[in-house]
């Protein structure tokens, strides 16, 4: 008979384990493909907020893992950013154990409600792709309702008239007869991206931005007046493939900044190898459709679930 199921807290010296699992456990190509990147930045990169960890064994093999952690916005959310189970282990009550366990962490740690969704600024999803259906299934049988929708778009870099790969030189002329600079953020720019970011948006991008500038895989584009930072578009830093944040000061709207600045972050994706960049938890659909021909095509729904009182 098979060796029963036991779920214990991981150590971070688990993260390869957990990698290894996840290569695996992720149905789609995308995501086993980028399974390092996306454990990384769930669990050793959220190091400034609660995270734990999960591990399934059956005897001595891991065949089950998930990552939580508490919001660092909202007081008594917690999250469940990762659940994964081998295939061949699944229909086992693998999934429910590790999501039951996380629910008893969280709850330790102050959280009343469980949400299957992302925790920005580190996340590898917003929520549930709606390819993933035995998740869909799994979360509503463990007692989880829907209550947000969310989606990517993806910027096709696969050819060279890609409207995503437009050039932005006539954009940039235009922009400089007003006086506006664009260029590379280096990360000495990184105070006043995140002192702006803040101020316009009030937020959460510290992270992501820290996570793009002058980083491997990733990199960041803004746009300047008078040493003014007046918007920035940057990308890679929840995943190498991954569009985002991007943020105009509403003052400059509608002067082309916005388009200039994406397209610039899409080349040097594209330039990375890249045949595709994912735009990620879209907001303004005309405005990507319009700058780069995206389309949607990743969608997510987002599951919450408030934990009963004992
Ligand atoms: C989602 C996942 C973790 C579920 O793990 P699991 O160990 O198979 O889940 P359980 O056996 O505990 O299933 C619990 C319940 O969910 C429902 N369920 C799970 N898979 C289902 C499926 N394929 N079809 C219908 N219902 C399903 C069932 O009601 C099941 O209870 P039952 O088997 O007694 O009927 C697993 O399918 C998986 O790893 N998928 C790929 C990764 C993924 O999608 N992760 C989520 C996105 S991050």
């Amino acid at each position: 008979m098979d060796a029963e199921i036991t779920v214990t807290e991981l150590t971070a010296d688990l993260v390869p384990s957990v990698v290894q699992l996840c290569q695996q456990a992720l149905d789609l190509p995308e995501d086993a493909a980028e399974a390092a990147s996306i454990v990384d930045v769930l669990w050793p990169r959220a190091a400034d907020r609660p995270v734990v960890g999960l591990g399934a064994y059956r005897g001595a093999d891991l065949v089950g893992a998930l990552i939580c952690s508490m919001s660092s916005a909202e007081p008594g959310i917690g999250h469940v950013d990762l659940v994964a189970v081998l295939p061949d282990q699944r229909r086992q009550g693998v999934g429910r154990a590790l999501l039951r366990r996380a629910e008893r962490v969280l709850a330790e740690r102050g959280a009343t409600e469980v949400l299957l969704a992302g925790n920005p600024p580190y996340y590898a999803w917003p929520g549930i792709d709606v390819r993933y259906t035995p998740a869909v299934c799994a979360a509503l049988a463990i007692g989880y309702q829907q209550d947000r929708t969310a989606w990517n778009m993806t910027a096709d870099l696969s050819y060279d008239g890609s409207p995503a790969l437009r050039s932005t030189e006539a954009g940039e002329r235009r922009l400089a007869g007003q006086g506006v600079t664009v260029r590379r953020a280096e990360p000495a720019d990184l105070p006043a991206l995140t002192a702006f970011a803040r101020s316009t948006f009030g937020g959460t991008w510290d992270g992501e931005l820290a996570g793009s500038v002058g980083r491997a895989d990733a990199g960041c584009h803004l746009a300047e007046r008078d040493g003014e930072v007046l918007g920035f578009a940057a990308y890679g830093s929840s995943r190498p493939s991954w569009f985002g944040p991007m943020g105009t000061a509403p003052a400059a709207e509608g002067s082309g900044i916005g388009g200039v600045l994406l397209r610039r972050c899409l080349r040097d994706q594209r330039a990375a190898g890249l045949d595709r960049a994912e735009i990620g938890w879209v907001g303004p659909v005309p405005f990507y459709s319009g700058s780069a021909g995206a389309r949607i095509e990743r969608v997510f729904f987002l599951y919450r679930r408030v934990l009963p009182t004992t």
